[in-house]
């Protein structure tokens, strides 16, 4: 048994920059992180655009931030969350350039670089180069590891949170009171399943991407956290709006994760168009290749399905070769390496699932419906991204909620102990999974179940053709939990399940078009702003 006064599950941006500001604050506390694999593994580290933020107060606005947030959102931002996020969000980024993350400055030095993205009206983009995530997972491991009271647990696998249900008392998602103690966890190296006693919780677990075939999220992407506030009966909503990024990289063999070619290219001037090189953003939104996500996403599925191509393309051929190289050495490194020259050949892609807008609800303070449960960064839903999050406006999202939380955090702590009844793992009546081949098996099923009927654009009778396929898989998943050893590999397929099954459900719900979810069956917004909660 682990005892630490905050456990924080994650170590992306969400969970390191809360532990480093709760450390700093009170050396006194002691801070306990986990990490799946090791602690630079995380979807902050993929990141390539960068965190928008109102920089330049000449051309830029909170105003101007604010309006972009909201258009994109289509009509469920929460619009104080918004307000909140956009106007704390550069005092946030200050602090991480202060901590050492570095972010690239125009040629005379004098001021940041400025880049643009899909729905953005101005450039507000602070960026190193197409390597964004990678500097500021960096800063932040190289902050951490200055705090003597922070722990890094690397390999440690999160597989539930510890509440009253694990006493022996009855927990419905009706229980008024419910409270965290902290959660239960396989020490991957010694097969162990620990208890970790926390006097508050903070679920920093990321994204879900991996339950779709195609996506940009890395393979840790398993939605987890989401999973366990739902078998906790915690609060979640939104789930329906899955956002994809419409320009991955095509490749015919399908890598996983598939590599993204960052909006910023086409911020910088790259042009979509057909297999025949003729443009065709222009019959979709006036903004073109620069509209929000979801209408560039749902164009290219449009015209990929009207000509039976596999790809379309993204031109960069126009630009000047050195800027791009300068801005883009990843994009422009990874196009080389799989025989296409960017300045001289047009890059194919394809949209791919990229993150999710809903998850665990949490309050302006980080607090979930659990009592010493807080959520940070993409496993929530804080009414930022509505249906549809505004590009690199997740990054900034996650600096705001972690000090925000902060703050509660230590407003709270000293009145708070540990539960020390609380019982060890019951690994009773397990044996090891024979065939771990039917696992891959499962994942690979989910992912087309996923991908083929709840993608981009979806139906009454796509979702229900998932609901009943996805039934079979979670019987199967369950009997095997229930029989066999616990494994990572076991867990995420069942989280992933969750997952699904929670997308699906949200989008059968939803019985209008809006924002991401697009459904044949409803085109168009019903009138009534609602949100799906589960
Ligand atoms: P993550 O960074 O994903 O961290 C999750 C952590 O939780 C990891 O440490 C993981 O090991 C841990 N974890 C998960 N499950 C468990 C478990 N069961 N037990 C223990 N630990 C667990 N956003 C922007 O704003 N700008 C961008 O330019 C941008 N580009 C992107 C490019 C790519 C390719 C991708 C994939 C995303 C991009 N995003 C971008 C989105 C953004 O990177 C993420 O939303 C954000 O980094 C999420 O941060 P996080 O801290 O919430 O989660
Ligand atoms: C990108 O660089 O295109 C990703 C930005 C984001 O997801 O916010």
């Amino acid at each position: 048994m682990i005892q630490t006064d905050v456990l924080v599950i994650g170590s992306g941006i969400a969970g390191l920059t809360l532990a480093i500001k709760l450390a700093k604050q009170r050396s006194d506390l002691q801070i306990s992180v986990l990490t799946k694999t090791n602690e630079g593994e995380s979807n902050t580290a993929y990141a390539q655009g960068g965190v928008a933020a109102v920089w330049n107060f000449e051309t830029d606005s909170f105003d101007k931030h604010v309006a972009d947030t909201l258009d994109a959102g289509d009509g469920l931002c929460d619009e104080d969350i918004v307000n909140i996020v956009v106007e704390e969000g550069p005092l946030r980024v200050r602090e991480i350039i202060d901590w050492g993350a570095r972010f690239d400055r125009e040629q005379s030095g004098a001021a940041y670089d400025l880049g643009r993205e899909g729905g953005h009206s101005e450039n507000r983009i602070l960026h190193y180069k197409d390597l964004t995530g990678w500097e500021i997972q960096r800063s932040l491991m190289a902050e951490q590891k200055e705090l003597t009271n922070i722990t890094v647990y690397e390999h440690f696998f999160a597989l539930d949170l510890i509440t009253q249900h694990h006493l022996g008392y009855m927990v419905t998602r009706v229980t008024p009171d419910i409270e965290c103690y902290g959660a239960y966890v396989l020490d991957k190296e010694t097969h162990r399943v620990e208890t970790i006693l926390a006097k508050t919780t903070v679920v920093a677990t990321g994204g879900a991407g991996q339950v779709y075939r195609n996506t940009t999220n890395p393979v840790i992407a398993t939605g987890d956290g989401i999973a366990m506030m739902y078998r906790a009966k915690g609060r979640l909503e939104n789930m329906e709006f899955i956002q994809f990024h419409p320009t991955a990289l095509y490749t015919p063999a399908g890598d996983n994760p598939v590599f993204l070619v960052s909006e910023a290219v086409r911020g910088f001037g790259g042009i979509l168009k057909t297999q025949d090189g003729a443009e065709f953003m222009q019959h979709y939104d006036e903004r073109k290749s620069l509209a929000p996500r979801d209408i560039v996403a749902r164009a290219i599925d449009n015209e990929l399905k009207k000509r039976g191509d596999d790809f379309v393309y993204l031109d960069c051929t126009h630009l000047d070769p050195e800027a791009f190289v300068a801005h883009f050495p990843t994009i422009h490194q990874k196009c080389l390496d799989v025989g296409i020259d960017p300045m001289q050949d047009m890059i194919p892609v394809v949209p791919a699932c990229h993150y999710i807008c809903g998850g665990i609800r949490v309050d302006e303070h980080g607090r979930s419906s659990i009592k010493q449960l807080y959520a940070c960064g993409e496993c929530t839903s804080p009414g930022l991204p509505g249906a549809n999050r505004l590009a690199s406006n997740s990054l900034l999202e996650a600096m705001v909620f972690a000090h925000r939380i902060h703050l509660d955090v230590l407003k709270h702590i000293d009145q708070l102990d540990w539960r020390t009844d609380i019982p060890d793992w019951n690994t009773k009546g397990t044996t090891d999974p024979r065939e771990m081949v039917l696992l891959t098996q499962s994942w690979r099923e989910l992912k087309d179940i996923m991908s083929n009927y709840v993608g981009i654009v979806r139906s009454n009778v796509r979702l229900k053709r998932a609901l009943d396929r996805m039934l079979l898989l979670y019987q199967e998943t369950e009997a095997l939990y229930t029989t066999t050893n616990i494994s990572p590999p076991l867990c995420e397929l069942r989280n992933l399940i969750t997952i699904g099954y929670l997308v699906t459900r949200s989008a059968a719900m939803r019985r209008e078009s809006r924002g991401l979810h697009y459904t044949t069956d409803f085109p168009n917004k019903n009138g009534h702003i609602e949100t799906c909660i589960l």
